[in-house]
């Protein structure tokens, strides 16, 4: 996919940023292959629907679903790579100031040589006691079965996934975080959310007030595109590099 935006305008906008601040969503592992939540129901899974799966209401209900269901997307996600997207951004926070935070569960900024990445929906790989919320670190397996019983704490609790399940509350170390890095943002790029999840989709708007620029990458209009500066319309792993080697060279 080609880039349909004259890069000029970006790197006028990005040359003089002292900080930039980038907001991943679904979108920057797309190239990686990593499965959304409708791929990931596929066989075993096509019967169940993953948005009654990720809540707190499922796990009560039935913890060994649950957590099958979260070593099932742990295997998926470690059996893909990154992609040019996840590695620009990591090469290009070696000689800038670039802020990572993301809304994905996956660890490919992380495997791609990014640090410090706000998780602001959580890590399918930071799971916890679901009692006295003591860390745990999962093993990753993929058994072909839907159901697997959850690691037992010393508390006597279950180790659940370390993701925000819908209705939950979103980390307040992390939001906290993410809004900071929102407001000290001279560039605020958006990359492959479709914007429609609040808190975080209001992100963008904290960077927009304090004074940034903000710039859209995604192949598609979003609920936010009108709230940018410059849309990009194109993929992660194609305007990323594209962007890093214009602002780079
Ligand atoms: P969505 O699936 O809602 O949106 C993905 C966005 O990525 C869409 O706007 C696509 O157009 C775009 N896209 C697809 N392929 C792309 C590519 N190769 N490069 C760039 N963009 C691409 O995912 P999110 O916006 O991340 O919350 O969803 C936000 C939250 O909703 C998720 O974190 C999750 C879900 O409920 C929790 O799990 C709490």
């Amino acid at each position: 996919m080609s880039i349909s935006v004259d890069l000029r305008s970006v790197v006028d906008a990005i040359a003089p940023a002292r900080t930039v601040t980038v907001l991943t969503g679904a979108g920057m592992s797309a190239e990686s292959g990593v499965p959304t939540f409708r791929d990931v129901q596929t066989g075993l899974w096509a019967r169940y629907d993953p948005m009654t799966l990720a809540t707190p209401e499922a796990w009560d209900d039935d913890p060994a679903l649950v957590w099958a269901w979260y070593q099932r997307r742990r295997a998926m996600v470690t059996a893909v790579e990154p992609n040019d997207g996840h590695r620009a951004l990591a090469g290009w926070a070696r000689s800038a100031d670039i802020r990572v935070m993301t809304q994905n569960v996956d660890d490919l900024h992380e495997r791609a040589g990014s640090t410090e990445v706000v998780h602001v929906h959580g890590s399918l790989f930071a799971c916890r006691c679901d009692t006295c919320g003591r860390a745990y670190e999962p093993e990753v397996v993929d058994l072909d079965t839907d159901r697997i019983d959850p690691p037992e704490c010393d508390c006597g609790g279950l180790v659940r996934p370390g993701v925000v399940w819908f209705g939950e509350a979103l980390p307040q170390n992390a939001f906290a975080e993410a809004t900071a890095r929102a407001e000290a943002a001279d560039v605020f790029v958006l990359v492959g959310t479709s914007g429609v999840v609040y808190p975080a989709a209001g992100l963008p708007h904290i960077a927009r007030a304090a004074g940034a620029t903000i710039i859209e990458i995604n192949p598609h209009e979003t609920d936010l595109s009108d709230a940018c500066d410059i849309t990009i319309r194109s993929t992660a792993a194609v305007a990323i590099p594209a962007i890093v080697d214009a602002c780079t060279s």
